[in-house]
């Protein structure tokens, strides 16, 4: 029995047994990914000021080394990292369950370690100047691939550990009915993971193989492996970002699920679909005839594009009705203008819905047309398209959500409060102004992955317009912003949890600052009383609105891409 008492604490928030093992593995993958998170900052100021031509930073083999680094610890560590920490929470403690094997849980975090820091040492010292696709016939030292293996090993552990707790709770009992929504969401994050790092070990073991010359390997499987690995994993990020999206809008407002079958839904064509939408990034692969691409690419792709249309609206429709539950009801914004924007977890989480779908959803479906796509592949509209996706909608998430780790898990009040209130805005504005630079830059023909756009030691001079400075500068000014509000957010994370002052039950009681406002005061979550039907009669009219506000844009855009494709390809 007192076993038992030692495993668990009660959260005085959310009522819910803690895990106390859980708690710890949470605290230690959310730590190691800020440090990581640290690193790429640091890599992404050297290749911001390297593209920004006016201070053109770095010497060509630094620029390349940065960008490995930047890809390989922002993309893989700081975010596998996170989303972890993710598993364990939505496993264990959301499920009310003890974490089976928590020995396990610190071997795979163990491995993971090793793995991250045999691969940046590998960068480091200069033996993997590969990139973060490390196509062939780049070669890395063994060392490096050895690393990734064992940094996935060590995530496959968890996922196993996720689905075990799964089993574990359903057996005790600790739920009633079926999953709760967010754990399902992880879930989906969770089975997708486990076939990406299938494809992972399908092609690093040959590849490592291949790095100590002990067989041959063909660039264009490679590339089509990697990718399945590479998108796929992608797609991990989308469906935890969009569990957090379902938390947060619980904990913040109040937020209701709109209906529970189709959002559930909606992650199961995340599962189906996703492996096939890695086909766009061979768009332009000589090796893949049209009938192939344009199969992966349009019909099946969509299917998971209309997964995260659902979310997209579901969320905020959702939040929406939420609102006007708590009782703000006039007309068609109110519940926008009277929500918690002063909440680093809700205004984080609104920016990353909004720069997610708005500008991700719309740019990513324009460039993965066979077509448009000969017109940005390899440009900056793609880094400019994915800084909006995984930065702005999935790491900005993670931040808002850590807002809520901090005081539930960590048990500290959040440092810094008045600047924790902006950052989100520093970080959110910043990415969306770098990547609207990145993609004009694009639009104009500038290359991607290249140490200096003025090609000046080509005999080739490309004919850029002059305007190519004025969105260097967009780029590079959005993109100061974005690294401040990151190290805003790593300041706060690391007082927070080595010096923050403790979150007691008596401190929510005085209402003392470090506290967001949905720990102060847990919204409620299903409600009651006369006007309930008549709210979700009337429906979400505001989404509504602004769904087809999206859907303007998105089609204004791209016919605007036809146009220019038609412009510059010139057929008959
Ligand atoms: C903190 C603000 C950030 C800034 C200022 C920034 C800036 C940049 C720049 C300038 C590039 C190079 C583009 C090129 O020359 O081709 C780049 C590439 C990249 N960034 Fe970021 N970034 C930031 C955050 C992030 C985050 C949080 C992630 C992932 C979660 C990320 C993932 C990537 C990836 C995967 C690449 C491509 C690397 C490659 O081509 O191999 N970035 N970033």
């Amino acid at each position: 029995m007192s076993d038992l008492i030692n495993l668990f604490r009660t959260c005085p928030v959310t009522g819910l047994k803690v895990d106390r093992n859980a708690e710890n593995l949470i605290k230690v993958n959310a730590v190691v990914a800020v440090v990581f998170l640290l690193f790429g900052v640091i890599a992404a100021v050297g290749i911001l000021l390297t593209r920004w031509q006016i201070f053109h930073f770095l010497s060509p083999e630094m620029y390349y080394r940065f960008v490995t680094f930047h890809g390989l610890d922002m993309l893989i560590f700081f975010i596998i990292f996170f989303e972890m920490a993710i598993l364990y929470f939505a496993g264990p403690i959301l499920l009310n369950s003890k974490l089976p094997a928590p020995g396990l849980g610190w071997l795979s975090f163990g491995l993971m370690v090793i793995g991250s820091v045999l691969v940046n040492v590998m960068v480091y010292a200069g033996k993997a100047d590969v990139m973060f696709t490390s196509y062939p016939p780049l070669k890395a030292d063994p060392l490096y691939y050895v690393g990734i293996i064992l940094f996935a090993v060590g995530a496959l552990i968890v996922c196993i550990l996720f689905l075990a707790t799964l089993v574990v709770a359903k057996k005790n009992k600790t739920y009633e009915g079926s999953i709760p929504l967010v754990v399902f969401g992880a879930l989906t994050a969770c089975i997708i993971a486990i076939i990406t790092l299938i494809h992972g070990a399908l092609i690093f073991i040959p590849t490592l193989l291949w790095s100590m010359d002990l067989m041959p390997m063909d660039a264009e499987v490679y590339r089509l492996m990697f990718w399945a690995l590479g998108h796929s994993s992608q797609q991990i990020n989308v469906a935890a970002m969009v569990s957090v999206w379902y938390l947060l809008a619980g904990i913040t407002v109040g937020g209701v699920v709109l209906n529970e079958k189709i959002s559930r839904m909606a992650f199961v064509l995340y599962i189906l679909f996703i492996s096939m939408a890695s086909a766009h990034h061979l768009l332009v692969d000589p090796g893949w005839g049209p009938a192939w691409k344009i199969w992966n690419t349009s019909y099946a792709m969509y299917l998971a594009v209309l997964a995260s249309m659902v979310h997209g609206f579901t969320v905020p429709g959702g939040i929406e009705v939420g609102q006007r539950l708590r009782g703000f009801k006039n007309g068609l914004f109110e519940w926008l203008s009277k929500a918690p924007w002063s909440d680093p977890g809700f205004s984080g989480m609104m920016l990353s819905l909004v720069i997610f779908g708005f500008m991700g959803g719309i740019t990513g479906v324009t460039i993965g047309t066979e077509q448009i796509n000969i017109i940005s592949h390899n440009t900056m509209r793609i880094p400019g398209h994915f800084h909006t996706t995984v930065v702005g909608g999935t790491a900005l998430a993670f931040m808002a959500v850590s807002y809520y780790v901090f005081p539930l898990i960590f048990k500290k009040r959040v440092a810094f409060w008045g600047m924790a209130k902006f950052q989100p805005y520093f970080f959110g504005f910043g990415i969306a102004i770098m990547s609207m630079g990145m993609t004009f830059l694009g639009t104009m023909g500038v290359p991607r992955r290249h140490w200096d756009s003025t090609f000046s030691q080509s005999p080739f001079q490309p004919a850029f317009p002059d305007t190519i400075n004025l969105f260097q500068a967009v780029m590079g000014i959005g993109g100061l912003l974005a690294a401040a509000g990151a190290l805003m957010f790593i300041t706060i994370a690391v007082v927070t949890v080595f010096f923050g002052k403790p979150f007691t039950a008596d401190s929510i009681k005085k209402g003392e600052s470090g506290i967001p406002q949905g720990v102060l005061k847990l919204p409620a979550q299903s409600h009651t009383g006369g006007n309930v039907e008549q709210i979700h009669k009337d429906g979400a009219k505001g989404t509504v609105v602004l769904a087809f506000v999206f859907l303007v844009c998105f089609v204004l855009y791209y016919f605007v891409n036809w146009k220019m494709l038609a412009s510059i390809w010139k057929v008959g």
